[in-house]
């Protein structure tokens, strides 16, 4: 089988993510060789060690560059590499350029998220891509995480009947580089951290129709760093989130519960939960009355960035539609964002999607 020839932008935190799991994958026989890297800090080629990553499970694992060639222009790394694709793992200001040069020099790319800051750099990105017949996948990886996609499944199943309310919560401390804190280089935790519930929402219940958000830019010169939105559908769904970095300890929690009307799914620091009763409905006497059992279903925790890669690769080597996660959903959950953006400038108005 054709191995699909790959290189990473970018080898900061996230970037270091990136490379543990193409070497997983090229470990377990995955038809990939990841063959070069690029980064335009040197430094970065000559760490044995992955002690900056803000991402608990590759804090510990070694690293050798010794088998890839380094490069610190991507322009040179694609010019002479003859690759499949890319990763795009650097600042997100720098998300747009290098996916679009990527993409006009022959290349799929997976970009992290947030995709872009502008909806129109996003539909520029989905135009070139089309345009140069490549694929483009943004990594919103929680569409991959095990607990997310099993609430996926529940809620679609139609089982325990429609969803009443959604709650979600996401924080931790603030990351390590300091353009994550310029407005126009990082968004603040609202584009960084937060969208990745956004991208949930906008995945678990559709687009809402407006949305309301009050946030603070608690350090000077960033985004909103802290954000509290609630999303308005027609059918009425209490749908809510909040988000912020501004935590002083090292704990990073992300936790949701949904409401269906014969069911709760909860995901903590507990583990993933759902407790039923399909005899309830919405009689709330009955429900009260009724002693609701577990029924949460098996699930493998986590692994989103893993299935994520294996997902969109797959994509490629197989010349399959990617339905899971489209750059168009992608740019739709940047509308969302920009929306609340707007909403928590203007105090918690009500925007329009
Ligand atoms: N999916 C997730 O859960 C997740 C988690 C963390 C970060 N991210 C995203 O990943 C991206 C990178 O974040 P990070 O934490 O790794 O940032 P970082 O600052 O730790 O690393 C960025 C790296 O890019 C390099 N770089 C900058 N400009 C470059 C260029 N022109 N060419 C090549 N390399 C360049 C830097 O030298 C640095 O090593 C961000 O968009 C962030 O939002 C996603």
């Amino acid at each position: 089988m054709k191995k699909i020839r790959l290189g990473l932008i970018g080898l900061g935190a996230m970037g270091m993510g990136h490379f543990n799991i193409y070497c997983q994958l090229m470990d377990e026989g995955f038809p990939i060789e990841l063959v070069a890297v690029c980064d335009i800090d040197r430094k970065k080629f000559e760490s044995t060690e992955n002690k900056d990553t803000n991402l608990e499970e590759f804090k510990d694992s070694k690293v050798d560059f010794s088998k890839f060639n380094c490069y610190i222009k991507y322009e040179d790394m694609i010019a002479k590499e003859n690759l499949d694709m890319v990763s795009v793992v650097v600042p997100t200001y720098l998300h747009y350029e290098a996916t679009v040069y990527a993409l006009k020099h022959g290349c799929h790319v997976l970009c992290e998220k947030p995709m872009a800051l502008s909806e129109k750099l996003c539909q520029t990105m989905i135009d070139v891509a089309k345009k140069n017949g490549k694929k483009l996948m943004i990594g919103q990886c929680l569409r991959f995480w095990g607990e997310y996609v099993a609430a996926k499944q529940i809620i679609d199943s139609g089982k325990y009947g429609k969803v009443i309310g959604a709650r979600f919560y996401r924080g931790g401390q603030m990351p390590a580089s300091p353009w994550f804190f310029e407005r126009h280089k990082g968004g603040g935790a609202l584009f960084d951290q937060h969208i990745h519930d956004v991208d949930m929402i906008n995945w678990l219940f559709g687009m809402p129709k407006a949305v309301s958000a009050i946030g603070c830019t608690a350090i000077p010169g960033s985004g909103y760093d802290i954000v509290s939105a609630n999303y308005i559908y027609e059918n009425g769904v209490a749908v809510t989130t909040q988000d912020d970095w501004m935590n002083f300890t090292p704990e990073f929690k992300m936790e949701f519960r949904i409401n269906l009307e014969k069911a709760t799914i909860t995901y903590d620091s507990k583990g993933f939960v759902v407790k039923a009763d399909e005899k309830a409905g919405v009689d709330y006497d009955l429900f009260m009355a009724m002693p609701t059992e577990d029924v949460t279903p098996e699930v493998v925790s986590g692994q989103g960035y893993y299935n994520e890669v294996k997902y969109f690769v797959n994509t490629i080597l197989n010349d399959t539609e990617n339905t899971v996660n489209p750059p168009e959903d992608s740019m739709n959950t940047i509308r969302i964002a920009l929306a609340e953006t707007k909403s928590c400038d203007l105090k918690g108005q009500v925007i329009e999607l």
